[in-house]
């Protein structure tokens, strides 16, 4: 299949092309700065808050399907720009929706976790958000948007970790940066989350896609951990001294935008509509553990070069 993806330079956008050229697909990657000139695959420069360019561009891509991944994905930044959080975040999803539905293409779109206020946990698609920041509202406004532009949309609430460009983007290369350089850090014992290896989710996208499915799904872990044990057991795997990370509480953290506890969601609805099993942490972690043994990292991060 054509298959237009939309921050592609992003944590989960790269990793989706990666799973997709694997899977015989042909991919069309957007970013907004971050170009992939060594990418084998063609990238397109351009700021989806501007509905003439997206119109422009989406005209030339004529893609059979699409993954939204393009978003204000950094919740201090979404406190600091409202706007442009709701801009990007709600709006432009909504008429690439609408764009989609008008020509009959396939459309993902990516939500989050975090429209939950986390009191509670375990929450399944029939549960009412209750999003506690900017970015977490900006990121429920997207899915309506979404789902009444386009009832045909695949909506999917996702938590992830996995290899970024940066190196720098993801919690699991947050743990693994700090504990390599022997650095001390914090890891929270009270905030709860069911993060699917990205590699993992990419594939998960690609099956709803192939089963036309549409709705809102929630689409994460098999089971979930706090993140001080999400940083442990990344520690004990890569071999390295989870000593390090201290069991802290999100409350004395200092972070600007409010974090909720318990962002567990469950991904029944999705498992029994494809019919197969969900990734557990630790496979995502296993399998993120031997894409650094094979280098994927750097075979990655060479998109980037001129
Ligand atoms: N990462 C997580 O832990 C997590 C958890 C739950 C949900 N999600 C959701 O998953 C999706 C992917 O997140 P991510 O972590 O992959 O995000 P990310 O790494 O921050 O990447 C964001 C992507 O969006 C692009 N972008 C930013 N502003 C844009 C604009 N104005 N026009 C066009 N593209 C723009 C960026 O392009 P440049 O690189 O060129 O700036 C980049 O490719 C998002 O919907 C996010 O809300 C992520």
């Amino acid at each position: 299949m054509r298959l237009l993806i939309t921050g592609v330079s992003g944590l989960l956008g790269i990793n989706t092309a990666w799973e997709a050229l694997q899977a015989g697909h042909e991919v069309i990657g957007w970013v907004n700065r971050r170009m992939l000139p060594r990418a084998p695959f063609p990238t397109r420069s351009i700021d989806l808050t501007d509905a003439t360019a997206t119109a422009a561009a989406w005209d030339e891509a004529k893609p059979e399907a699409v993954i939204h991944c393009a978003a204000l994905a950094n919740l201090d930044e979404c406190e600091r720009n409202p706007q442009y959080a709701y801009a990007l975040n709600a709006e432009a999803a909504g008429r690439l929706a609408a764009l989609a539905k008008r020509d009959g293409v396939a459309f993902v779109h990516i939500s989050t976790d975090a429209v939950f206020d986390g009191k509670r946990g375990g929450y399944t698609e029939n549960d009412t958000p209750n999003p506690l920041s900017i970015y977490a509202r900006s990121k429920l406004m997207g899915e309506e948007r979404v789902l009444a532009a386009n009832p045909q949309a695949f909506v999917a609430r996702v938590n992830l970790f996995g290899w970024s460009l940066s190196g720098r983007r993801s919690l699991a290369e947050w743990f693994l940066n700090n504990l390599r350089a022997g650095k001390q850090m914090r890891g929270f014992t009270d905030v709860f989350f069911c993060p699917l290896l990205a590699n993992h989710l990419a594939r998960l996208l690609f099956d709803a896609l192939e089963r036309g499915l549409h709705g809102l799904y929630h689409l994460v872990a098999a089971d979930c951990m706090s993140k001080y044990e999400f940083g442990v057991l990344l520690a004990r795997r890569f071999g390295l001294d989870a000593s390090l990370i201290k069991p802290s509480s999100v409350e004395n953290s200092g972070l600007s935008a409010a974090r909720a506890h318990n962002l567990t969601l469950r991904a029944d609805k999705f498992a029994a509509a494809v019919n197969h099993t969900i990734p557990t942490i630790e496979d995502g972690v296993e399998e993120f553990h031997r894409q650094a043994l094979s280098r994927y990292p750097e075979n990655l991060r060479e998109w980037l070069n001129p």
